[in-house]
C-alpha cells in the first residue's frame, strides 16, 4: 500500500508528467505492431502515454501494487494496455516475448535490482530493447533524493551511475548499451539508457 507521502507526491503534476517518456521514445527502436512492457505502473501515466503515442503497439504494464491506479483517470490509446500485477523480479511472460522493456522512474527503488534485469533479458526478443530513464547518481541531488526515498518511498532505493547500470546490463547478456540525456543538460539529474538483446 502506498504510504501518505506516496500520495500526496502522486498528485502532484512531477509525479503525472510523461516527459521522461516522450523524451526515451525517440531511441527505441521498434517493428511494427510491437509488444511494450513498462515496469512500474504507478498511477499508470506513463502507461497510458505509451499507449497513445504508440497506437499500434500492445502496451503491457506491471507493477507489484497496482492500488495507485485508477483507470478511469486515464485516457488510452486504442488498444487498452494489459495491466498485471506481479513483482518484476519473477514476471508472468514468456521468454524472448516482448520487443522493448521501459522502466522510467522504477528501477532505483526496485530490491534484488540485477535479478530484475536478468528478468528483461529473458522476456526481450533477440533484438529487443531496454529503455531505463532514472537519477543519474552522479548527480548533486541523488544523495539527498535517496535519503528521501528511504525515509518515505523504499529502503532499496539507489540512484545508479551510468558506469553501475553498464556492467549490470552487460552481466545479463545485453550489448549496445548507451547514455542520452536532454541536449544542454549534460549533467542534468536524470539520464536515459538504452541497451539491447542481441
Ligand atoms: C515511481 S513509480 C513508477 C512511476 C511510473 N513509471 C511513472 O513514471 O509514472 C515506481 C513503481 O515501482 C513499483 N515497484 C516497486 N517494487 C516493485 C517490484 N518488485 N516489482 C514491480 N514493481 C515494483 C511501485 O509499486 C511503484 O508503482
Amino acid at each position: 500500500m502506498p504510504s501518505l507521502f506516496q500520495k500526496l507526491f502522486s498528485r502532484t503534476p512531477m509525479a503525472r508528467s510523461t516527459r521522461a517518456y516522450e523524451f526515451g521514445l525517440q531511441f527505441l527502436d521498434l517493428p511494427p505492431d510491437p509488444l511494450v512492457l513498462d515496469i512500474g505502473t504507478g498511477q499508470g501515466n506513463g502507461t497510458a502515454f505509451l499507449s497513445r503515442r504508440l497506437p499500434d503497439a500492445q502496451v503491457v504494464s506491471l507493477d507489484i501494487d497496482l492500488t495507485c491506479f485508477n483507470p478511469d483517470e486515464l485516457a488510452f490509446g486504442p488498444k487498452r494496455p494489459w495491466f498485471i500485477q506481479a513483482t518484476a523480479l519473477a514476471m508472468p511472460l514468456a521468454t524472448a516475448s516482448l520487443d522493448a522493456v521501459v522502466l522510467v522512474m522504477t528501477f532505483h527503488c526496485l530490491p534484488q535490482s540485477q535479478q530484475v534485469l536478468a528478468e528483461v533479458a529473458r522476456v526481450l526478443r533477440p533484438g529487443g530493447m531496454l529503455l531505463l530513464a532514472d537519477v543519474d547518481g552522479h548527480h548533486w541531488m541523488a544523495r539527498p533524493f535517496e535519503l528521501v526515498e528511504h525515509l518515505f518511498v523504499s529502503p532499496f532505493t539507489h540512484a545508479y551511475t551510468p558506469e553501475e547500470l553498464e556492467q549490470m546490463t552487460r552481466q545479463v547478456g545485453l550489448v549496445d548499451f548507451q547514455v542520452h540525456r536532454r541536449p544542454g543538460k549534460e549533467r542534468g539529474f536524470m539520464m536515459w539508457v538504452t541497451a539491447r538483446k542481441p
